[in-house]
């Protein structure tokens, strides 16, 4: 268990100390009123962001396997008063119980991604990715690039877009966007890939 800025509970690192949430959600071109899911939300940070600096009006998800982040998550909605967030506890390739089919706008997994890499469950997180967004949709994969570098997960657990678009592909997704200069500058050059997909 760690213990991020926030002083929520996450089950691995936070990204809050190393990426800079403005350029992801940047990358989003996020107007508002959409439907957006923090996928794997850890401290909840960038959900919370969503809510609070971007000032967003539409449904926000934060989902986790981690109990105790939701249980944080759900202390911050009590507190805050906060309406328009949805905390859900869930293993994502195991389905995420309540969100029915084609209905999220903006699904995005910072960091997550390679935990299902990892756990051989890539084909079935992929399954319920595309099942939960909608036909007009994105799916925002964020996570670090196939390098042998020290910092972040060992090599064999990371993807590289190439990867990801074949993964993608076999479900009926498209990508639609990569940016691969994107996240923490590291001696090797930037740490991270952003990639999104959406329904052909
Ligand atoms: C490295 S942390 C990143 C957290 C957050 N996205 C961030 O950028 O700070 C990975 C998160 O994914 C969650 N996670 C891992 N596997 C998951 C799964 N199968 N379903 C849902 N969440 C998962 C972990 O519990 C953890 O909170």
């Amino acid at each position: 268990m760690m213990m991020p800025e926030n002083g929520h509970r996450a089950h691995g690192f936070s990204s809050a100390a190393f990426l800079d949430s403005d350029e992801i959600l940047g990358e989003l071109n996020l107007n508002g009123d959409e439907t957006f899911m923090d996928a794997g939300c850890g401290d909840g940070h960038i959900a919370i962001k969503v809510l609070e600096d971007y000032n967003h009006k539409g449904t926000v998800y934060a989902v986790d396997i981690y109990d105790a982040s939701i249980d944080d998550m759900e202390t911050y909605k009590q507190e805050n008063d906060v309406e328009n967030l949805i905390n859900i506890e869930a293993d994502i390739p195991e389905g995420i119980p309540g969100v029915e089919d084609e209905s999220i706008d903006v699904v995005l997994l910072v960091n997550v991604f390679h935990g299902f890499k990892a756990s051989r469950k890539l084909d079935e997180a992929v399954m319920e990715l595309a099942r939960i967004v909608k036909k007009d949709g994105k799916i925002a994969i964020m996570d670090y690039k196939a390098w042998d570098v020290p910092k972040g997960p060992p090599t064999k657990m990371r993807s590289s877009p190439t990867d990801l678009e074949e993964l993608f592909n076999k479900q009926g997704l498209k990508m639609t966007y990569l940016n691969e200069e994107i996240g923490e500058d590291i001696p090797e050059g930037k740490s991270h890939f952003l990639i999104m997909f959406e329904k052909e």
